[in-house]
């Protein structure tokens, strides 16, 4: 049943995951909570860090030195006043590309409170077709291509829009994450119950999806290394570098890195 704030993401994922992530602003997901003004200030010293994955910082030597050359940044599919803010108060060019308007506001208001040039552009990130060919230097990717079903449209494009020479810093969840049964988690039971690709739309019983949208929660896709990894190359991206991450906050991640980073350079 379809609603202005709950729509049917049988009939719309996309307006679903948008109105999902605009209610994850509201309840302060963590990853919808911006900087503070201190870290902006740190960060216009020269003293930041970012995350791609939830806890390891991305190794410094994979950006640039922003405030000796000029940098275009996207942050793709990475609103939320995080990312973007950092970067640009470390002398990037910034802009940042995301579905929910409510987590690029939260980009505005870091910039607006804390006098910072970010351009905020609303879309699917596997449609960057308002962007022209090889308009990026760096393209930082956060762990947010969970959200949709097909990953490889995402590589092509932002492969499309990296200028030669670029680079694309991606975090993404391994499939292993998916393969268990995910309400089981919640009690710390890990049970292989799913196949990948794993979908909320296709792979989990009625009352259990019911129950997410119920909760507003955005709906995942567990994808394969193969579209992950073999993705990224089939795009014409070469892999040259790679680092594993932990989410404690889910038990899988006590026996195995469940989230992985990439560095891929367009050639
Ligand atoms: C986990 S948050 C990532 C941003 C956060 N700053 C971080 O550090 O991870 C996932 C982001 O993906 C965005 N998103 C979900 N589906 C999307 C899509 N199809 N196209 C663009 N952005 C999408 C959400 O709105 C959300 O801001």
């Amino acid at each position: 049943m379809e609603n202005s704030s709950n729509p049917d993401p049988e009939a719309n994922l996309l307006a679903y995951n948008r109105a999902a992530w605009d209610a994850q602003v509201r309840t302060n997901n963590e990853w919808t909570v911006p900087v503070s003004a201190e870290e902006i200030q740190r960060a216009r010293e020269g003293i930041w860090s970012i995350v791609l994955t939830p806890h390891r910082s991305v190794p410094r030597d994979w950006f640039p030195d922003f405030s000796a050359e000029s940098c275009r940044v996207l942050c793709l599919a990475g609103s939320g006043g995080q990312q973007a803010p950092l970067l640009a108060a470390a002398g990037a060019n910034v802009t940042v590309f995301d579905l929910s308007e409510e987590q690029l506001k939260q980009d505005q208001l870091v910039a607006e409170r804390d006098g910072l040039t970010i351009r905020c552009v609303q879309g699917d990130m596997s449609d960057l077709s308002c962007f022209e060919d090889e308009s990026f230097d760096l393209i930082v990717h956060p762990c947010s291509n969970t959200f949709v079903p097909n990953v490889l449209p995402v590589w092509q494009e932002a492969a499309r829009v990296l200028c030669r020479g670029g680079h694309l810093i991606a975090g993404f969840t391994k499939p292993v994450f998916y393969i268990f049964d995910q309400q089981r988690i919640e009690n710390s039971e890990l049970i292989v119950k799913h196949s990948i690709p794993y979908s909320e739309l296709t792979s989990i019983a009625p009352s259990e999806k019911a129950s997410l949208i119920a909760e507003q929660e955005p709906l995942c896709f567990g994808h394969s290394l193969g579209d992950q990894i073999g993705g990224q190359l089939a795009a014409g991206l070469r892999i040259i570098d790679y680092y594993e991450d932990h989410w404690d906050a889910y038990p899988i991640g006590k026996y195995i890195a469940d989230m992985a980073a990439t560095r891929a350079i367009k050639s």
